[in-house]
């Protein structure tokens, strides 16, 4: 005879339950509109095809990881996606921060810093604050593998 178990997880009662939404309250209290809208809806989510860079960046406090793929076209950037394995501040920071670099030129996307994308989000709790660098990290290596591909932009022949 096999011994089979079988467990069932008991609903939350009503005092566990009021707990669990009120610690949510607490954490969307914590998080701008924005930091929620990016979550919630997060644009430029993928991977690009054939991608012109690529940048991968890892997050040693947390494990927390992202991947960017770029497309470059006369010098800015057409389009970039990514993939993050990371908590909900990561997730916001990366929608974030395609929409404030595509369309820039490479130079310009290179200058965006984590402060940039957390002012644009209209802020993120100091305890996330760490959670920008992998956007701005991981868009930048991506910039730096385009670049060792194309030397000729990285270091163009004097006229
Ligand atoms: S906690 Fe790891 S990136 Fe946010």
């Amino acid at each position: 005879m096999v011994n089979s178990v079988v467990r069932v997880r008991p609903a939350l009662g009503p005092p566990l339950k009021r707990v669990t939404e009120r610690r949510n309250t607490m954490v969307m209290d914590m998080y701008s509109k924005k930091v929620i809208d990016n979550f919630q809806n997060p644009r430029n989510a993928g991977e690009i095809v054939n991608p012109d860079g690529v940048g991968e960046v890892g997050n040693p406090q947390c494990g927390d990881m992202m991947r960017i793929t770029i497309k470059v076209e006369d010098g800015r950037l057409a389009d970039i996606k990514w993939k993050t394995l990371g908590c909900g501040a990561a997730i916001a920071t990366s929608s974030m921060m395609t929409q404030l670099a595509i369309g820039k030129s490479l130079d310009e996307a290179l200058a965006l810093t984590r402060d940039n994308i957390a002012t644009a989000l209209d802020g993120l709790p100091s305890a996330k604050m760490h959670c920008s660098n992998l956007a701005s990290d991981a868009l930048k290596v991506a910039i730096k593998n385009y670049l060792e591909k194309h030397p000729e932009v990285a270091n163009p022949k004097p006229e």
